[in-house]
């Protein structure tokens, strides 16, 4: 695994998507109703993709369908499902409803992720560390796993994990969440090397402080004004999706890093 090699991060920076970008492709993304889910199903709907939305409020999921097929972008589909419950026959079922109705899967965009409030190591207990784990680590693998077959299938089959800069540089208070998205740089490692010979290609984005309801969260007092808005974000998340980034595999792409070396 290789963190920020410079020429793959200014191209995520500074990418222009052309608008047929991920014409005919079908996308998957978790954590879809809202923050930087939602915005890149947008960028990924508006640059020609059929995304199946997915995350645990349908409420929220049909807010995005609606304003998807209101741009008159390609109908999306949604696919709730609870990451903290889903075991390995629900991610399989899952995968099945989706070849059952697309046939084909071109990429997953993992956006969704479990945030418990910051606290000391010496007061995390055993089943806030599991549902950090499992929703932001754990899930990840198993959906990417039940969705590998169609994959494999694809021409160009692109599957970004989203990162944290704790998980690159752990702080205090931080605990289980950054344990976790540590955990992702060196699943995409793994899943890397493992999958070399295939078309699949898999990939880490950390995108850096941008103002989304789980920054909220986290940076309670800060204002969001301050912040970068996520669709600052969204040439990263058009450029590890689609085929220009067809050579870049097993990379930690850490968005805010001021050295790009
Ligand atoms: N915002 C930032 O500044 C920032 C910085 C660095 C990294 N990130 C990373 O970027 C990603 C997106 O962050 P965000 O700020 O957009 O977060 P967010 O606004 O809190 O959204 C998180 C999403 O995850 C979904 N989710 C949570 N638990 C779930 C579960 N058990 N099953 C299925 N879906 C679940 C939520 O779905 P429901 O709403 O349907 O529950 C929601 O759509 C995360 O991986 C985060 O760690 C964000």
């Amino acid at each position: 695994m290789t963190r920020n090699t410079s020429q793959s991060l200014q191209m995520a920076r500074d990418y222009v998507a052309r608008p047929d970008l991920l014409k005919n492709r079908v996308v998957l993304v978790t954590g879809a109703g809202q923050g930087l889910g939602r915005m890149a199903a947008t960028a990924f709907a508006k640059h020609g993709a059929t995304v199946v939305l997915t995350g645990r409020s349908l409420a929220k999921l049909e807010a995005i369908y609606d304003a998807l097929t209101s741009l008159g972008a390609p109908e999306p589909a949604m696919l709730p499902l609870d990451l903290a419950k889903a075991d390995d026959a629900t991610f399989h079922g899952f995968a099945q409803s989706l070849h059952a109705t697309f046939g084909r899967l071109d990429g997953i965009f993992h956006s969704a992720a479990h945030f418990e409030p910051l606290a000391p190591l010496a007061v995390q207990t055993l089943d806030q560390w599991l549902a950090l784990l499992r929703v932001n680590l754990a899930a990840p693998h198993a959906l990417t796993r039940a969705c590998l077959p169609m994959l494999k299938r694809a021409d160009d089959a692109s599957v970004v994990l989203v990162g944290e800069t704790h998980g690159a540089e752990p702080k205090a208070y931080w605990g289980g969440f950054a344990v976790a998205k540590s955990g992702l740089h060196t699943l995409t490692a793994i899943w890397s090397q493992e999958l070399a010979q295939t078309p699949v290609r898999i990939n880490c984005l950390i995108p850096g402080p941008v103002a989304t309801p789980q920054r909220g969260q986290s940076h309670p007092g800060e204002s969001v004004n301050s912040l970068p808005a996520v669709e600052s974000l969204a040439p990263a998340c058009l450029y590890l999706m689609g085929p220009d980034s067809h050579a870049v595999r097993g990379k930690v792409l850490d968005i805010a890093a001021k050295d790009a070396s």
